[in-house]
């Protein structure tokens, strides 16, 4: 665990910039009393690769929090790229509106507060124009329902994203009484009978202890 910690301290050393924005986010998410639950800073910046390998102009992110991740993938962002992130609890969208502010970031991201699942049906039902990223990172219990919601809102080639699927390996106990271990297994269930998308799994071991996300893209592989 400490090695964990020590060797994400490492990658940020030598690939990272000093970055007084984003730590000054954490720190105003700290102050405002939010859990730290936010990615670590080299999955920070692997999303905001990512986004920047398949040139994506429009982001949407379920889970807000303070807005540390939503700054990661909005500098990804080309000119005139757009990022809509999902957030149940007013006061984490109100810390996030002022990260993303001091971050000059706050024209390119709208923050949507409510239940994900509404704004999610409302926007389906509106016809919004697909994404071409989302990053699945709020209530785990939802999650098969969120990768349902975000199939509806992509086209094809669009690559979706969600965090917290391994949770130190907790996902492989089928008789957890823990809803999030739960939705995550259900998660990986709907994945594996999904004919839509191409999915996979990465592990992960760093700050924020032993993890993974998946990865899927829209369309089945040529
Ligand atoms: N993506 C953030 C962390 C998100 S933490 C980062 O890495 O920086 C999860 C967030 O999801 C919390 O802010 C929580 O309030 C929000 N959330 C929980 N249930 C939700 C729901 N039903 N709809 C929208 N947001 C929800
Ligand atoms: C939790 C949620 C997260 O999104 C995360 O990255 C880590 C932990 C949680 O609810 O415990
Ligand atoms: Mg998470």
């Amino acid at each position: 665990m400490e090695q964990w910690r020590a060797v994400d301290a490492y990658i940020e050393r030598h690939l990272h910039r000093p970055d007084p924005v984003l730590d000054a986010a954490l720190s105003a998410n700290h102050h405002a009393g939010l859990p730290e639950i936010d990615v670590s800073a080299p999955q920070g910046k692997a999303l905001h690769l990512y986004a920047r390998m398949i040139g994506a102009r429009r982001i949407l992110e379920i889970g807000t929090l303070g807005g540390y991740s939503t700054i990661w993938l909005a500098r990804a962002l080309p000119e005139g790229g757009r990022l809509v992130t999902l957030e149940l609890e007013p006061a984490h969208a109100e810390v996030a509106r002022a990260n993303l502010d001091r971050a000059g970031l706050g024209d390119r991201v709208e923050i949507r507060i409510g239940a994900a699942k509404e704004a999610l049906t409302a926007m389906i039902a509106q016809g919004e124009a697909p994404f071409d990223l989302f990053f699945i990172d709020a209530d785990k219990e939802s999650n098969a329902d969120y990768v349902r919601a975000a199939i509806a809102l992509s086209r094809p080639g669009s690559v979706i994203i969600v965090d917290n699927v391994v949770r130190e390996g907790g996902v492989l106990d089928a008789d957890s009484d823990d809803t999030r271990i739960q939705g995550t297994r259900a998660l990986f269930a709907m994945l594996a009978d999904e004919p839509r998308l191409d999915a996979t799994a990465i592990q992960t071991v760093g700050s924020k202890k032993w993890d993974g996300f998946v990865i899927a893209v829209v369309g089945a592989a040529p």
